[in-house]
């Protein structure tokens, strides 16, 4: 008898980003889809790692939780920047990527029946990771054009089975941020919810033109039901070592570890015991990425201004959406296609962020973590169009 097949996942194939970056090898086009940069980490933080390799002491499992000395530093960080003391052994775990932490957060948490809410458009990972849970995703759009959060309609959405609501901000793909009244009147809505909230905050150092950063773990009414996930494969241009962390209360911690011991248990130890000595040595690298990616955003922008793409500034994160309405009207997944296919610049279609997308929408997202001759290259091409 041939074993069947009972997909878990009937309804999930490829990611987006794995297809627009094979398409876009397959075409030789400017890879601008997939988020990651086409520059080097930091040349010291390359070199503590391989330091770490080669002198040996650091090729073994590390403890499940992560180092003690980078959960120390990331400490250290959440003090200085958000102003609260978080415990390293109860409240911070080292994870695989923030993808991870955002699949272990999910399953501890998540039951069968559980209700999730989304806002769209969401990251890809979300929803899977929430079918395997057992659970339904209830996604709630965000306001257009500025893609800010909703709050009557995931007031709307809330009910007693909600078991966790993500929020990504800085936001994958629009860039838009939290503000502080937002954290406010979501600590209000929740104040009667058992539900916890999951925060992504991986591009939590990329935010432009003076903004503050408001991590869930500022407002200690939020913090006390929050799990928030950061990487440093954004913040230190690694996106292929796949580290990353969660923080939360010790109580959902040590659910969170039950899940993480599990899938990964522990995260490669030379990366985590360079990771610790570069945020010892070079505190200023985190401080300098706002001016170091506006510049690359203004730059982007600039050399976009002579295309028929509409730019907003992006608020935050390294992608810049870009609508083509002016250019053609076909649907983004097909424009998308197009794009990579015929003028040689790779991007990503948002509409596969959202369960719903508005049919008229036509918005593209360009990644610009990238080297001024890389952009300069596609902005050429995107200019015949
Ligand atoms: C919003 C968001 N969350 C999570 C991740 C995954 O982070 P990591 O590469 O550290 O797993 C990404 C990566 O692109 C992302 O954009």
């Amino acid at each position: 008898m041939r074993p069947p097949i009972d997909s878990k996942l009937p309804r999930v194939g490829t990611t987006i980003f794995t297809v627009m970056s094979r398409l876009a090898a397959e075409h030789g086009a400017i890879n601008l889809s997939q988020g990651f940069p086409d520059f080097e980490p930091p040349g010291r933080l390359v070199d503590l790692v391989d330091g770490h390799l080669r002198r040996g002491g650091s090729n073994q499992y590390a403890p499940m939780a992560g180092m003690p000395r980078l959960r120390e530093a990331i400490a250290g960080k959440v003090a200085a920047y958000y102003g609260c003391n978080v415990d390293p052994e109860t409240a911070i775990t080292v994870t695989s990527g923030g993808t991870e932490a955002l699949f272990c957060a999910i399953q501890a948490f998540v039951g069968a029946g559980d209700e999730v809410i989304l806002l769209d458009p969401a990251y890809d990972s979300y929803e899977p990771a929430v079918t395997l849970a057992g659970g339904r995703a209830v996604r709630v759009p965000m306001r257009r054009p500025h893609f800010s959060p909703d709050w009557e309609r995931v007031r709307s959405a809330l009910t007693q089975r909600t078991r966790l609501l993500v929020l990504n901000f800085p936001h994958n793909p629009s860039g838009a941020v939290l503000t502080a009244d937002d954290l406010q009147v979501l600590a209000e809505l929740l104040r009667d919810s058992p539900a916890l909230v999951l925060a992504d905050e991986v591009y939590e150092h990329m935010i432009f033109d003076g903004r503050r950063h408001h991590s869930l773990l500022t407002h200690a009414e939020l913090a006390e039901r929050s799990l928030v996930v950061s990487s440093f494969g954004k913040t230190c241009h690694a996106t292929g070592w796949k580290v990353g962390y969660c923080v939360a209360p010790a109580a959902l911690t040590a659910e969170f570890r039950k899940v993480h011991q599990f899938v990964q248990f522990a995260v490669a130890t030379p990366l985590q015991a360079g990771i610790a000595d570069f945020m010892a040595e070079c505190p200023e690298h985190a401080r300098e990425l706002p001016a170091f990616y506006q510049s690359k955003r203004d730059r982007f922008a600039e050399l976009l201004g002579e295309t028929r793409f509409r730019l907003t500034p992006a608020a935050s994160t390294y992608f810049q959406l870009a609508d083509y309405s002016a250019v053609s009207d076909l649907p983004d997944v097909e424009f998308a296609r197009w794009l990579t296919t015929q003028c040689g610049v790779a991007a990503i279609p948002i509409s596969v962020f959202s369960a719903q997308p508005p049919a008229a929408e036509r918005i593209v997202r360009f990644c610009f973590a990238k080297h001024e001759a890389t952009l300069a290259a596609a902005a050429l091409k995107l200019r015949n169009l």
